[in-house]
Parts: structure tokens; sequence; C-alpha cells
């Protein structure tokens, strides 16, 4: 069973950075999956890996869109994803060091909750400064975003 679904109350209403969000839950599911069928250290690494390099070319897509639409509040909305970002690099190495616990469930409910709590209140929050019809064009954007 995955450890989070996507639902409608997580949408923002702009496609492209949907798409982000669900790929977002779908990596977690897929560290999650992981996780309960006991891989190997070195596998979670590499899959915790990819999670982090499509989290930080996320965070970076957005702070470009919302910066550049002048969104009062970027530099608080930055400083939450250098939050997220230093814990799970924290994460990353303890993994690393082959650390038990490192990716507990507590440590995956953690991820999950940020997740969710993150889009629901702050990303949602940006949104409406966005320009009209910036949709279509993060969706073209998108495509080029690349998963490890
Ligand atoms: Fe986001
Ligand atoms: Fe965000």
């Amino acid at each position: 069973m995955p450890l989070m679904t996507w639902n409608e109350k997580m949408s923002l209403g702009v496609v492209g950075i949907d798409n982000e969000h669900k790929k977002l839950v779908g990596l977690v599911n897929e560290l999650y999956d992981a996780i309960q069928a006991g891989k190997a250290n070195d596998v979670l690494g590499r899959v915790l890996d990819g999670l982090v390099a499509y989290t930080e070319s996320h965070f970076r897509h957005e702070e470009a869109l919302f910066s550049d639409a002048g969104y009062p509040h970027s530099a608080e909305h930055k400083r939450e994803h250098e939050r997220l970002a230093t814990r799970v690099l924290e994460i990353q190495a303890q993994v690393r060091d082959g650390v038990r616990g490192a990716l507990s469930l507590d440590v995956m409910n953690f991820l999950k909750d940020w997740l969710i709590n993150h889009i629901q209140d702050s990303d949602r929050k940006y949104i409406p400064y966005l320009p009209a019809g910036r949709s279509t064009k993060i969706a073209e954007q998108n495509q080029d975003l690349s998963v490890v």
C-alpha cells in the first residue's frame, strides 16, 4: 500500500505544478516501497537521491516562478524549502553512513506530512500571483524536468 495518495485537495489548479507535486508523491511512495521491501541501503540511497534531486529541481522551478511574479513572500517560502532541504541532506548522509532508523516510519511520515502541508498551505499562496497563461508555459517547462 502506498504511503500517500494524491488527492484533489492538493491540486493548485496549475497543471505543471500539480504534475510536479504528483511526481514527488510518487517518489516518496517509491522510497517507502523500497523500505517496505527491505531493500539494501545502497538501493535506498539511490532512490532517496532521486527524490532529493527532483525535489531540488522542483523548488528551483517554483522559486523562479514566484520570484519572477513578484510574490511578496518569496523569501519566507524559500526558507521553508531550505529547511526541508537541510533536513533531507541530513537523512541522506545518515543513509550513506548506514545509520539505523535513518529512514524510519517517523521519518517517512515527516516527509509525507511536510509535502502535504507545504503544498496545501505554502504553495497554494503563491498561485494567485502567477500571471495568467502561466500554466501552459509551466506544463511545457515540466517536460524538461527529468527524473533520476
Ligand atoms: Fe511545491
Ligand atoms: Fe514550495
